[in-house]
């Protein structure tokens, strides 16, 4: 028999015996060259200073299986700028005017997140394939690239734009940026960066997790991994050669999302703030949206996960939720401030999530558990709002900018109907605003490259026209 620890690299060996985790090696003996090679390259990464972190938090955690519940009795919901209010303390006309001027001026950069599983829609791809286009059939990312493309093409500038993936979306997306010619965007202004995985711990004991016996599991590190792989991957360095003096970021799961909005790039501006973030109206307790509440002069984002039922539920007078300020992750920070956050090691704290993982047991079977056993760890970009100076919220109605993509069909929210639902209702209204009506139960859909707003729906359909079949409205 092999001797089982023949290829161990020394180094390797003394950091499995000192962080108490030999256990990984235990199928060992029978893996091939490529098994061993495969599971080294995994362990190789893991920084084991890190990793007693991750050990302690696992453990702590799961001595009463609860996180430490939030104070928030101090906290509150901040003012909000809302989008096209004339009482804005900021004239919406003079935001608008300040954001083209941004934009024009090519100083806006974007970042897309787009490292997700997608595991409760249930996909196994990059979600951004998804098809959601209500006529046209255009996945998310085609709608979400077009949308860029528009704004490019009416302010004549290049947004360049970052796309996060991860192991579980890298390859696919790639792939499609290679077939699709970078979804019709310049591919000079396209930086593909892949964040971080950590691993994933026994909830008992706290001990890596083996998915194969010569495979751990392990998962990305959350949205907030976007911090260091960016910075890692040189991607802060490519938006200042470019210019970039603003990054609005979003979610790849929101095909209304609107991270280069004239106005809220003009309130972020003109507020002169860190940190400007979007929210919707939180009406229900059960939303699952995060919150960002104000508490001792710092904003922060508040989980919906991490919020009790009793605070969520909570009411004023005015019968709107105490915290109604829901959070839909699309953010606009100035390059200055991420710099100063990714130099720093301390910046986003740690999120642990307890979850069923599946994972071998002694025999080398995999086991799907039916309850969780495992404890996995993200960090939240959002995280990063306590640290600024400034922050600003605006808050924008939902069927104009939040048509999340979440759970499978059936499903009571954020399922694909709804989006479907959601993007023809956006579609009418336009429509409606260019004069153009469409007959009761017909798709209609909006060619996101080439049509922003009713003026580009103005400049291809004259008032009066009324459609009767289904069909994507292409600008000129
Ligand atoms: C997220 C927000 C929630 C917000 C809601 C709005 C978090 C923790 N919560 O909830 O506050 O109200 O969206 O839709 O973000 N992603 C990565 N890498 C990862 C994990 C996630 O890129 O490691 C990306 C996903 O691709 C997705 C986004 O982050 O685009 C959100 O992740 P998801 O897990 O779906 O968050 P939600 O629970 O829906």
């Amino acid at each position: 028999m092999t001797d089982a620890h023949a290829a161990v690299p020394p180094p390797l060996a003394t950091a499995l015996a000192h962080a108490g985790q030999e256990a990984v090696l235990r199928f060992w003996p029978t893996l091939d060259a490529a098994g061993r090679a495969r599971l080294l390259g995994q362990l190789a990464v893991i920084d084991w200073h890190e990793f007693e972190t991750l050990r302690r938090l696992a453990l702590a955690r799961d001595a009463d299986h609860a996180p430490t519940p939030l104070d928030l009795s101090a906290a509150s919901t901040p003012p909000c700028l809302r989008l096209r209010d004339a009482a804005n303390p900021l004239p919406p006309a003079t935001a608008i005017a300040a954001g083209e001027r941004l934009l024009a001026s090519g100083l806006v950069g974007a970042i897309l997140v787009a490292g997700g599983q997608g595991t409760r829609l249930g996909c196994t791809g990059p979600k951004g394939l998804v098809r959601v286009g209500p006529v046209s059939r255009a996945s998310l990312f085609d709608v979400l690239f077009g949308r860029l493309r528009a704004i490019q093409r009416r302010f004549g500038k290049h947004v360049p734009l970052a796309i996060m993936t991860s192991s579980a979306t890298d390859a696919d997306t790639r792939r499609f940026l290679r077939d699709s010619a970078h979804g019709g965007l310049d591919p000079d202004f396209v930086h593909v960066f892949r964040q971080h995985d950590l691993p994933t711990l026994d909830a008992r004991f706290g001990t890596l997790l083996l998915d194969a016996p010569d495979h751990l599991a392990m998962a990305p590190d959350g949205h907030g991994g976007m911090l260091v792989a960016l910075h890692e991957s040189g991607g802060l360095d490519w938006f200042g050669r470019h210019g970039v003096k603003h990054l609005a970021s979003f979610q790849v799961d929101n095909p209304l999302a609107l991270p280069l909005d004239r106005e809220f790039l003009g309130y972020h501006l003109l507020s002169k703030a860190d940190f400007t973030t979007q929210v919707v109206l939180k009406r229900e307790p059960g939303e699952r949206v995060g919150i960002v509440v104000a508490q001792a002069g710092r904003h922060a984002v508040v989980e919906y996960s991490d919020l009790s039922p009793a605070l969520a539920a909570e009411r004023r007078p005015d019968g709107r939720l105490r915290f109604h300020a829901g959070s839909i992750a699309v953010h606009c920070f100035t390059k200055a401030f991420l710099d100063r956050a990714a130099a720093r090691t301390d910046s986003l704290p740690l999120h642990l999530a307890h979850k069923a993982v599946p994972c071998l047991d002694d025999t080398g079977t995999l086991v799907r558990p039916a309850a969780p056993n495992a404890i996995k760890f993200e960090r939240f970009i959002f995280d990063l709002m306590p640290l600024a100076d400034r922050v600003t919220v605006v808050e924008i109605e939902a069927r104009d900018g939040f048509a999340p993509l979440k759970n499978p069909a059936g499903s009571a929210a954020d399922a694909p109907e709804h989006v479907h639902a959601a993007l023809v209702d956006h579609a009418r209204r336009l429509l409606a605003e260019a004069g153009v009506t469409v007959a009761d139960g017909i798709d209609v859909e909006l060619d996101a490259a080439t049509i922003l707003d009713a003026s580009d729906i103005a400049a291809v359909l004259p008032r009066g026209t009324h459609i009767t079949v289904p069909q994507v409205i292409r600008g000129a």
